[in-house]
């Protein structure tokens, strides 16, 4: 009767970052708007762009004035709240979600002040999830920015390296993004496979993770070695 099926069990699962994404951002001239826009085509999230409660200033008016004496105001005074410029209400909870996406345009070599009030208010919130990070600049480089976001997000787990979108670049975001997807690995589940059965072989094997069937592929036994494979759609390192 025995149908010839072979069962592996991946018991343990040690990352899944396809889970549930949200991404965050702030965006003054849409440099970061148009990025996300791209990303949320190749990648399933929610979305949440960030609003400053202070409608209509020109952040680039006098040598980006505004801008510059916002960033000043958190430099000098990080940890108090009041140094951060008020954002409208976000009704989204960072905590429901696996792995958050930041979207991010460089102000005077640091993340923009908005979006800093954003994660000061929600980074704590954010502790042990993978945090991927995109930042757009004209030409500055983005360290101060990842500096931002790690002193935003303690306790974040962070996808490396972060992407850096020129603004020069941003009709490139396509396959800049796709390629940070891979090499972030975001796509791809981890898995230490524990083989139940292995008495039979067949071009069709049943894969199932954390008991939940992952899909039929024509993977024997045998080829399944370390190395990623492609297991009903889904990118699969396997890591024994
Ligand atoms: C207040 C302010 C300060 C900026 N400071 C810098 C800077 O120091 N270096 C840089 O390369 N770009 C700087 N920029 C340019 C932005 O990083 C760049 O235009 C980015 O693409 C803007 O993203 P957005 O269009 O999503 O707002 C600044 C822009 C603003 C508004």
């Amino acid at each position: 009767m025995k149908k010839i099926l072979l069962v592996l069990s991946f018991v343990l699962m040690t990352m899944t970052v396809r889970a549930k994404t949200l991404v965050v951002y702030y965006s003054y001239t849409n440099n970061v708007h148009d990025i996300v826009t791209e990303l949320t085509r190749q990648i399933a999230a929610d979305v949440v762009r960030i609003e400053p409660a202070e409608k209509g200033l020109d952040y680039a008016a006098n040598n980006y004035a505004i801008g510059s004496a916002q960033i000043s105001a958190i430099r000098n005074n990080p940890n108090d709240a009041s140094s951060y410029p008020a954002i409208d209400p976000v009704d989204v909870d960072p905590a429901d979600y696996d792995c958050i996406i930041i979207g991010a345009p460089l102000w005077w070599s640091n993340m923009a002040a908005p979006l800093q009030t954003y994660l000061f208010q929600n980074g704590s919130k954010m502790a042990g999830k993978k945090i991927g990070l995109i930042v757009s600049s004209a030409s500055s480089g983005i360290s101060g920015v990842e500096n931002d976001a790690k002193r935003l997000i303690p306790d974040g787990d962070f996808l490396t390296p972060s992407l850096w979108i020129r603004s020069s670049q941003t009709s490139n975001a396509s396959s800049m993004i796709e390629s940070w997807l891979e090499l972030t690995g975001y796509d791809i589940t981890t898995v230490a496979p524990n083989i139940l059965d292995e008495s039979n072989n067949t071009n069709q094997t049943v894969f199932t993770i954390d008991g939940v069937v992952a899909g039929n592929d024509a993977y024997s036994l045998e080829t399944l070695k370390r190395g990623l494979y492609v297991i009903g759609g889904k990118k699969i390192y396997v890591s024994k």
